[in-house]
């Protein structure tokens, strides 16, 4: 035990050391062209009010800066923010993620909308400004309480180490009343607010003569009284833009033949196929056979939460080679009386839609046809990477491309490994896991607009042929530990030379938990020896790939 200890204290002295050649390496020729911004950076807006939003919000505040949080939803938290209210159903067959369409031609302006106003209830309305999350009562975390924790406020000492999503909702909403960016805050009482919630930012757009943002926001507001909604439209003007907009939105469907038809099938007013993004508890599926669709975490979750209510539990797989660990793992945390059954090949057109899908006909890849099947949980991801994004019409990120057809793997483009988008770094993007980053991450968004941090030029990156280097910078980042190091030493050697605060890396027994936390919780699906720091070191300078066996894809840890 001694012995582990002294060597990962070894290791993280080498780690160190390395990160420092390393980010040496990445900005080499300190003297010369840095980025400039045309003038001081002072207003900044920050879209998005989770985990990424609230820390970068905080940050810049602490930093002086004049910040504005916009936030969709009603109250902080992200995809954190649990409700029983669910989004509106998703499209059949997908559709391509949508823009605000009716940004009015006169801005300010003010709608009042009734029940049924172009076709939509109230209550459909509201929840298509604000889209409810997809999560459900019962999930918890799947990342250890470690690197799904905030600074400054804290979860129980006791807390396990499994989270409920309920605890972490208390927690990050807990982060938010500390800085001040809760729903009701108003810090300082006079002055303009700080957070809007309920408002939605629409677009982005840059105004190229003043060289700032402008951004189009929607507010919505229940007039309960009258039982209208009302609805503002105003543009507000900033130096800088953090987009924290998040992932995981949009619902994929697959395109299975049949697939449309059986979508309109109901049971009473329930509909009998629907996707993962909005089961919110088990009890309604007790004594029904139920067809999850998909391997991966939503799946084998939502399986554990049904199975001991349902009459039989049917998970659809398809045959997909070199399943990455964690989904490997989520195959053998279906409960046990799942029937693995093969992939859809399509569904039989129904009789009618008004009485369910159990006689159906499903006919699978293998040739056999079943029936017998009173509901589907399509369980089959996002395809999206953000929520509403805002339309920034020339901005690329917003949808980070699927680059491997059988990986969910977002890669942002362009972008230094800091998030600041490369050829205009006053706007910059969070990363997501684990939230850990975002407390360096938000500090390197304060330092380089305050200006005791630089970032090259486009140009020289270009020269130094580190085009990919920002790229490679970003996914090492889900290596915690490693990362965080070199994030570390950049700071601290941007403090060092610019001033500002020094940093310290997160503590060396996270790096211990992880380990437990790997063989513990995730199973040893994740290889132990590549978590050796040798190990991690030999590889961050080899291709994505590496990294992806490695820890596997952001998402899934
Ligand atoms: C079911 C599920 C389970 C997960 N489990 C884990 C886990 O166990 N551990 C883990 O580390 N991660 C998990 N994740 C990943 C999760 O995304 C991150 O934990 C975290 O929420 C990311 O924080 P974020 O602030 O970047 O984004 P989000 O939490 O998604 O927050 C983004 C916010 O931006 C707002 N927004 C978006 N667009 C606009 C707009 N145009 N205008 C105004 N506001 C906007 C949204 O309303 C939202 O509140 C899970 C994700 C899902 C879907
Ligand atoms: N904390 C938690 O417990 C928890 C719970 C849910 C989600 N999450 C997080 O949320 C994110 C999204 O997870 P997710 O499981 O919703 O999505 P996901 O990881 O993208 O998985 C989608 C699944 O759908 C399957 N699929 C897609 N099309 C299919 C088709 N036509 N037929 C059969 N299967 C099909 C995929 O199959 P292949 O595997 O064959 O490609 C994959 O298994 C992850 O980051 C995850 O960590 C966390
Ligand atoms: C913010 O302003 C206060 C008051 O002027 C000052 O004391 C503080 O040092 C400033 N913070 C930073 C990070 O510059
Ligand atoms: C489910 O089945 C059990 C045993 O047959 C029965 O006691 C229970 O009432 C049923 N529940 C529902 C909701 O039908
Ligand atoms: C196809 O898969 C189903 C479900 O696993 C199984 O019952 C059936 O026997 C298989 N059919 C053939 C032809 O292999
Ligand atoms: C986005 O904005 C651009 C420029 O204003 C506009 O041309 C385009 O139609 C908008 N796209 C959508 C989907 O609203
Ligand atoms: C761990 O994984 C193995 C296969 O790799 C599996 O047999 C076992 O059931 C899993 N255990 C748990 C607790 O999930």
């Amino acid at each position: 035990m001694e012995l582990a200890k002294l060597s990962l204290v070894l290791l993280s002295i080498a780690l160190c050391a390395v990160a420092q050649a390393q980010s040496q390496n990445v900005f080499e020729e300190p003297q010369q062209a840095w980025t400039v911004f045309h003038h001081p950076i002072r207003r900044v807006a920050v879209v998005g009010a989770g985990p990424s939003g609230l820390q970068a919000a905080a940050k810049l505040i602490e930093h002086n800066f004049t910040v504005r949080l916009f936030e969709a939803a009603e109250h902080p938290g992200g995809i954190w923010h649990y409700s029983e209210e669910t989004p509106l159903r998703e499209a059949y067959p997908d559709k391509p993620i949508e823009h605000a369409a009716d940004i009015p031609i006169k801005i300010p302006a003010t709608r009042y909308y009734c029940e049924g106003d172009n076709g939509l209830t109230l209550d459909d309305r509201w929840r298509q400004h604000w889209r409810p999350r997809p999560m459900w009562d019962n999930l918890h975390a799947n990342s250890p309480k470690a690197s799904t924790e905030l600074p400054d406020v804290q979860y129980d000492r006791d807390a396990p180490w499994v989270l409920s999503q309920h605890a972490i909702q208390r927690h990050v909403r807990s982060y938010a009343s500390h800085h001040c960016l809760n729903s009701n805050d108003r810090c300082p009482a006079a002055g303009p607010p700080v957070v809007s919630y309920s408002t939605r930012v629409e677009k982005v757009e840059k105004d190229t003569k003043e060289h700032k943002w402008i951004l189009t926001l929607r507010r919505l507001e229940r007039l309960r009284e009258s039982n209208r909604i009302l609805e503002e439209w105003w543009t507000e003007t900033f130096d800088a833009v953090v987009l924290a907009t998040g992932p995981y939105v949009s619902a994929h469907v697959p395109d299975i033949e049949g697939i449309v038809d059986w979508s309109k099938a109901k049971e009473g007013e329930r509909y009998s196929m629907c996707h993962s993004q909005s089961y919110r508890h088990p009890e309604r599926y007790e004594n029904k056979t139920i067809l999850l669709v998909g391997a991966s975490i939503s799946a084998s979750e939502i399986a554990r939460d049904i199975g001991p209510f349902v009459h039989r539990l049917l998970a659809s797989v398809r045959d997909t080679p070199n399943r990455p660990g964690v989904r490997q793992r989520s195959l053998t945390r279906f409960p046990a009386i799942t029937e693995f059954i093969p992939e859809i090949a399509s569904f039989e057109p129904l009789q009618k839609h008004g009485d369910g899908i159990r006689k159906g006909k499903i006919h699978l890849v293998n040739g056999s046809v079943m029936q017998g099947v009173d509901e589907i949980i399509l369980a089959t991801g996002f395809q999206g990477y953000s929520l509403y994004p805002p339309n920034t019409s020339g901005l690329p990120l917003l949808h980070f491309l699927r680059s491997n057809p059988c990986r969910t793997t977002w890669r942002p483009q362009n972008l230094y490994f800091t998030g600041h988008w490369i050829p205009d770094s006053t706007i910059a993007y969070t990363n997501r896991r684990p939230w850990t980053l975002g407390r360096y991450q938000s500090y390197a968004f304060a330092k380089v607009w305050e200006g005791s941090a630089r970032l090259p030029s486009p140009e020289q990156i270009e020269k130094q042929e580190h085009g990919s280097a920002s790229r490679s910078y970003w996914l090492d980042m889900w290596l915690a530990e490693a990362v965080f190091r070199r994030f570390v030493s950049w700071l601290n050697d941007a403090s060092l030379e610019h001033g500002g605060r020094f940093v310290q890396p997160p503590p060396i027994e996270n790096l211990e938990l992880f380990r437990y936390y790997t063989v513990v919780h995730l199973n040893n699906t994740v290889r132990l020896e590549d978590l050796d720091m040798p190990s991690l070191l030999s590889k961050q300078s080899a291709t994505e790939d590496a990294w992806n066996e490695m820890v596997y894809e952001d998402a899934d840890w």
